[in-house]
């Protein structure tokens, strides 16, 4: 449930909300909000609760895992969100969403949303960060591709998320696998 910022916290300067489904969180997102840290006092990472997507894990699920990420990162607030990412972001101090942009064919999709936000509130701006180069190719969607398949994701999202992954797929731990002149 989103917090209007009470008392001490109303002066805690500039917030940015970061949303997005987090299905699961990747190093791509953990990068951007490190990035973001840089340029905001505190990031607020939003979990759409979104009915009409259909995820692999339950919103519950995502916040433990990113909450438990992002624990030594007290500038960092997870929670959650129903319904239109305008109120949400109403409801907190933030002026900016923040999104990452990995390449020209995110740019379409993040437009049509920024400027749908933009005309829902005309006091929200949209800030695009992009994506670094080692993570250019991570996205939740095929991360969820890789892992399902028995794939390596390891280095593309934090431990806890492969452990989460081979739960649900219910693979076993196994080592990273490479191709190699052996194989
Ligand atoms: O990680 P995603 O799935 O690209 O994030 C998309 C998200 C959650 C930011 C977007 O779908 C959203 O803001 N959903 C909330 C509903 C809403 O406000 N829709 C209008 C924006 S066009």
């Amino acid at each position: 449930m989103p917090r209007k910022m009470k008392g001490k916290d109303n002066d805690m300067g500039k917030v940015a909300i970061y949303p997005g489904s987090f299905d699961p969180l990747t190093y791509g997102h953990i990068d951007i909000v490190e990035r973001a840290l840089e340029i905001f006092d505190k990031v607020i990472v939003a979990i759409a609760s979104n009915a009409e997507k259909r995820s692999l894990f339950t919103v519950g699920e995502r916040l433990e895992m990113v909450k438990t990420i992002f624990k030594d990162t007290p500038n960092v607030i997870v929670d959650s969100f129903k319904g239109l990412l305008v109120d949400y972001v109403a409801k907190t101090n933030a002026k900016v969403i923040l999104r990452g942009l990995r390449a020209t064919s995110d740019f379409e999709y993040e437009f049509h949303m920024a400027s749908m936000n933009r005309s829902l509130n005309t006091h929200l701006d949209t800030l695009f960060m992009m994506t670094s180069k080692d993570y250019f190719f991570v996205s939740s969607r095929t991360i969820k591709e890789v892992a399902s398949l028995g794939g390596a994701v390891e280095g593309l999202v934090p431990d806890l998320v492969v452990r989460r992954l081979k739960e649900k797929f219910k693979l076993p731990v196994t080592k990273k696998k490479q191709i190699g002149w052996d194989d």
